[in-house]
């Protein structure tokens, strides 16, 4: 493939407020698109590059209308456009070009959010097409959009409040009742229970993800990921406590696409001390559960986290939930905890230590455990709010074998 030559960059005149962007990596694709932008868009700026060249622009300029990439020398083509697409946004239109011609890598493109893919040769055809796709919208486009995945990041004041417990059967109730197709993710690589609360094996594969995303992929998606019934699959690890993980900072965005591409919610247990990417969970999510009780520190920590999730995700609604409701050591009433909070407390989860005992003990989700524990009934208020109208309740069926089938792994690590 022969790099754009020396001359057309010059001519190239690199706009950052241009409508369209391209940047591509031979002198062919570079005249046809040079051609066929100019009769679609005011001051097309083509230039050498591809990926990394379209990030460093648009950290510089305004979201263009469209922009294309030449993926032809790219090792992980897929990889590259989630990254591209979660970076660009819903406005802009992503066109790619590559020389791989597989229907299966263009439905994955489609899919990952290209407007189009076009294969090497580019034709003035082909790309006039892309273009007119791009602006004659399909008239399924005009009416209402499907729902986009749901990211629901439940995350606790302090820890112990049952974040956690409220995540894992969150995530269940969608799945079994609302019948959502639902990934929940553990993202305490080190101290998570999820899948110790539904007696999972856990699996190895989030901490790799979270340090070289270019190996996310559907296929390896379903190696890491442990399904607990056909609605609803989890995502958890047990990493050993060396402290020093790596985290490319766009994992956390590829790996929600990539898993939004299968599911209909994803449900993120976060530990608020994951300074590392908490903000940009948070950035990801469409919606927060925040999870606290009634005491004084929690109180306190209330205060702060609400704060932080407004400063990364300002437009984001959040849930308060005040978990363990009715113990003794409550500090204080519901009333007064909102009072110095400064918002309302959205629900109250009863304290419930019989259920909470049952579910750890068996091993199975508190719907199944302890179906008539007002925990249960609490936090399916807050499922069939993430998704009104979705579903009527059915038989849930525990799949997990209990705290035996985790004794018979000879409570390993
Ligand atoms: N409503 C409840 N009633 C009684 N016990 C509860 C309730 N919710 C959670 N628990 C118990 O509280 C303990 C902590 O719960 P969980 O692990 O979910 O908290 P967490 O906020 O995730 O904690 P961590 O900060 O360690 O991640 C567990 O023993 C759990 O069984
Ligand atoms: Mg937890």
């Amino acid at each position: 493939m022969n790099a754009v030559t020396q001359e057309t960059l010059t001519d190239a005149n690199l706009n950052t407020s241009s409508d369209c962007v391209a940047f591509v990596t031979d002198n062919q694709t570079f005249g046809v698109v040079q051609m066929v932008s100019e009769q679609y868009f005011e001051a097309p700026a083509i230039r050498d590059g591809s990926t990394k060249e379209v990030m460093e622009h648009i950290a510089h300029a305004s979201s263009p209308r469209a922009v294309i990439v030449d993926l032809s020398d790219v090792s992980e083509p897929l990889t590259d456009v989630l990254t591209l697409s979660s970076a660009l946004g819903d406005s802009t239109c992503l066109i790619a070009i590559g020389t791989v011609n597989d229907i299966n890598l263009y439905r994955d493109m489609m899919e990952a959010g290209v407007s189009d893919y076009l294969v090497k040769p580019v034709t003035e055809k082909s790309l006039a097409m892309a273009f007119e796709h791009m602006h004659t919208p399909e008239p399924e486009q005009n009416q209402a959009k499907p729902e986009r995945t749901q990211r629901v990041v439940v995350v606790g004041a302090r820890g112990g409040v049952g974040s956690s417990a409220v995540a894992v059967t969150l995530a269940w109730l969608l799945a079994e009742e609302q019948q959502r197709r639902t990934a929940l993710v553990d993202l305490d690589l080190e101290f998570g229970t999820v899948a110790l609360s539904l007696d999972l094996e856990p699996t190895h594969g989030l901490r790799e993800a979270l340090e070289n995303p270019s190996r996310l992929d559907s296929l390896f998606i379903s190696s890491a990921i442990a399904k607990v019934n056909d609605r609803l699959s989890v995502l958890a690890t047990e990493e050993t406590m060396t402290g020093d993980v790596e985290f490319n900072p766009s994992a956390i965005e590829i790996l929600f696409d990539t898993l939004a591409r299968n599911n209909d919610s994803i449900i993120i247990d976060l530990p608020r001390a994951a300074v590392g990417f908490r903000h940009r969970v948070l950035k990801a999510a469409t919606h927060v559960v925040l999870v606290t009780d009634l005491t004084l520190a929690s109180l306190r920590d209330a205060i702060r986290i609400l704060s932080m999730i407004d400063e990364s995700a300002p437009n984001t609604p959040v849930t308060v939930v005040a978990n363990r409701a009715g113990r003794k050591d409550d500090a204080m009433s519901k009333g007064d905890f909102q009072k110095t909070l400064g918002r309302k407390v959205d629900h109250v989860v009863a304290e419930d230590r019989r259920a909470l005992k049952q579910a750890a003990d068996s091993g199975k989700p508190l719907p199944v455990s302890a179906k008539s524990s007002k925990v249960v009934g609490t936090v399916r208020e807050i499922a069939k709010k993430l998704s009104p109208g979705k579903g009527a309740p059915n038989k849930a069926n525990g799949k997990t074998s209990g705290l035996t089938g985790w004794m018979k792994r000879g409570k390993k690590e």
